[in-house]
């Protein structure tokens, strides 16, 4: 039996087909339509029947969708999304409407830790906290192999804990939300600003955007820092210095045995690993002495959030 995964960003929609192991067979991607509920449905229906179409007929048999946002516990209604501009959004009903299949929603991060969790770096331990670094920060839960959801479904919304009393403003209506200083938008707008206010020290990020600073885009960042521009990994070193002060704090909270890494921002891989590394030893309690968690890069890179979904559906 197949599944179909669907991933709801703040950019892209991305599908997939995928089966029980966790492979993805054949996979689509569309630009999120903003603040556009009916539309974003739409878009959902239109790659599901691609990916069907493209399929022996009738080897699917379920869809998920993980989305960006606060999901309820009935994994039906999206009761908000900040970055999507969704409210008390009836998601499942319209996806299964236009589908004609069983459909299960689901938080677009608790899809990826439940994969990473099944198929990637969480592969063999048991209490796992997973934290995407995309558009915003997500954050998931797998502790004693199952699925951490919450009273109300909304559990480990990482992204919006407080991390600065007064700080940055967040589109959720709060100031200070991790989610404004170590997502990939934070990234985004630390290159921007080296970019704007010391277009010298940012001369290769520049050049890789054609002289825009509005096109210092997370891939720009990502790029200049491999080649081991100077200012881009200071931008890595801001955000991770700021990725490893939340997950101290999470720590402290859930003593996971691991923390997987995982969101766009990741894609960077040791660039970003490391100053998380180095903030979360410096910043977490009980130091010495203290068994630290191991901070990991995902697996599964940017299909985590399919690959969850699909097998969510599955289950
Ligand atoms: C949303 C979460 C989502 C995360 C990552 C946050 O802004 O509140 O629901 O998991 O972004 O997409
Ligand atoms: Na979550
Ligand atoms: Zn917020």
């Amino acid at each position: 039996m197949l599944t179909i995964g669907v991933d709801i960003g703040g950019t892209k929609v991305a599908a997939g087909v995928v089966d029980h192991d966790g492979q993805i067979l054949d996979k689509v991607k569309y630009p999120t339509p903003a603040n556009d509920p009916g539309g974003l449905a739409d878009v959902v229906g239109k790659a599901v029947a691609e990916l069907c179409g493209r399929q022996e007929a009738g080897s699917v048999l379920a869809v998920g969708v993980g989305v960006a946002g606060f999901v309820d516990e009935d994994r039906a209604t999206v009761q908000v999304a900040v970055n999507l501009g969704l409210r008390d959004e009836p998601l499942k009903e319209r996806v299964q409407e236009r589908v004609g299949m069983p459909v299960v929603i689901e938080n677009d991060a608790n899809a990826a830790a439940w994969a990473e969790a099944r198929f990637g770096a969480g592969r063999g331990s048991d209490h796992i906290v997973c934290v995407t670094l995309g558009t915003g920060i997500g954050g998931g839960l797998v502790m004693g192999g199952a699925l951490h959801r919450g009273r109300f479904g909304v559990a480990a919304e990482v992204g919006h804990y407080r991390m600065v009393p007064h700080g940055r403003r967040c589109a959720c209506g709060n100031h200070g939300c991790w989610e404004q200083y170590a997502s990939g938008r934070a990234l985004v707008a630390e290159g921007q600003d080296r970019a704007r206010t010391d277009p010298q020290a940012a001369e290769r990020m520049l050049k890789l955007a054609d002289g825009v600073v509005e096109q210092v885009e997370g891939h720009v960042i990502t790029q200049a820092a491999l080649e081991g521009d100077q200012a881009a990994l200071e931008c890595f070193g801001i955000v991770g210095e700021w990725a490893g002060l939340g997950l101290a704090d999470l720590a402290a909270i859930l003593d996971p045995e691991c923390f997987v890494l995982g969101g766009g921002v990741s894609d960077a891989g040791s660039i970003l690993l490391d100053p998380v590394r180095a903030s979360f030893a410096r910043h977490v309690s009980g130091r010495p002495g203290r068994r630290l968690a191991e901070v990991r890069l995902a697996e599964l890179g940017g299909e985590a959030g399919i690959v969850g979904a699909g097998d969510l559906a599955r289950h």
